[in-house]
């Protein structure tokens, strides 16, 4: 089976091609045009979809060897995400389905995430703990089948992603935070600040508006403007926050993992890339004696082979969905998440 995979829910456009469980195509287009304003500018994500999309495919076909006639099944992100970049994958991917007569699937970004370690050699087995954290979630999954997945804890704030990229925009360093702080992180070495680790009154919740603030006020209580810092003080500051956000997920996780029996764990998501998460989940996994799967690094990130992957499993499920299916700014449209 051929399926095409098609995400555009933010600011990287991607086409894949799935042929027989093989990845045959990733391609990934990333914006980084955005840098400059600090963040993503919704109308400016959607044209250059818009341009980018077509000349993918091509690509993407050209890479897999195949043509179009020979594709399947088209799955592409339904939402969430910015509503006029969700539009372009997804009515494009609905267009091409029609036009074929060959089945389409709207995917929920989200879930492509979380299912993502499956695209590893090494898959997660059910029932597993999925800790899938992005831009826009943090979400700590029981996964027991593809179709039963329980929501055990979410953040009541900032996702972790968007902390990072916020403390990163304090320090000067720009948007995405992510990779920037773990760069300028592993150029710290010896102590640590303390930054805070906020309780939240559910179990499995999490919070990340607290080590924001506490980030923010180091920096007016010592520097008065973030202009006077120096390098090390970016590094000590980058260390410290990378160090106790990384933390506060680990101890959920730790507890669910021993709530929770579970045959593996999986993490996924944006911020799955962040090497100190991935030594301390690997950590958490040897201690609790579970099989960790963690996707390779260009699986972290947005891209379609995870949209493809989703899409199919949920095809071979039986699930179908109506064309009338519009893209959504939020709140998943399956309801699988509960
Ligand atoms: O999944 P993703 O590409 O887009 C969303 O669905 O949100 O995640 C993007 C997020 C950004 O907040 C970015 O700063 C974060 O993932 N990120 C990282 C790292 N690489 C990307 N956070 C921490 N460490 C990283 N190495
Ligand atoms: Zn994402």
């Amino acid at each position: 089976m051929n399926v095409l995979g098609l995400e555009s829910s933010c600011d990287e456009t991607s086409v894949s091609i799935i042929a027989d469980d093989v990845i045959k195509s990733n391609l990934i287009s990333s914006q980084d045009f955005h840098i400059k304003y600090g963040g993503v500018v919704p109308e400016l994500s959607s044209r250059a979809h818009l341009q980018i999309i077509n000349p993918l495919l091509k690509q993407s076909l050209q890479e897999a060897n195949l043509s179009l006639k020979d594709i399947d099944l088209v799955c592409a992100t339904a939402g969430p995400g910015l509503i006029g970049a969700l539009l372009i994958g997804l009515t494009y991917g609905k267009a091409l389905a029609y036009g074929m007569g060959k089945p389409f699937i709207p995917v929920d970004h989200v879930e492509g995430h979380l299912f993502s370690g499956f695209l590893m050699e090494e898959k997660p087995e059910y029932p597993f703990l999925s800790l899938t954290v992005s831009g826009g979630h943090t979400l700590l999954l029981l996964v027991s089948s593809p179709t039963d997945i329980k929501k055990l804890g979410t953040t009541i704030d900032d996702a972790v992603g968007e902390a990072f990229d916020k403390v990163s925009k304090m320090l000067g360093y720009g948007y995405p935070g992510g990779p920037k702080i773990q760069e300028a992180a592993s150029k710290h070495l010896g102590d640590l600040i303390p930054f805070p680790i906020s309780n939240t009154k559910g179990e499995y919740d999490f919070s990340f508006s607290g080590i924001k603030t506490a980030v923010l006020r180091y920096i007016q209580k010592n520097f008065d403007t973030a202009e006077k810092l120096e390098e090390e003080d970016k590094n000590l500051i980058s260390a410290s926050f990378q160090n106790y956000a990384v933390k506060a997920l680990i101890q959920k996780v730790e507890k669910a993992v021993k709530n929770f029996s579970v045959k593996s764990l999986s993490l996924s998501g944006g911020v799955a890339a962040n090497i100190f998460l991935r030594e301390e989940l690997s950590l958490l996994a040897k201690r609790n004696n579970k099989k960790l799967i963690i996707p390779a690094i260009q699986f972290c990130g947005d891209n379609a082979a995870m949209i493809a992957f989703r899409g199919e499993m949920l095809y071979k499920e039986g699930l179908s969905f109506s064309n009338e299916l519009n893209a959504y700014p939020s709140l998943t449209f399956n309801k699988l998440i509960r």
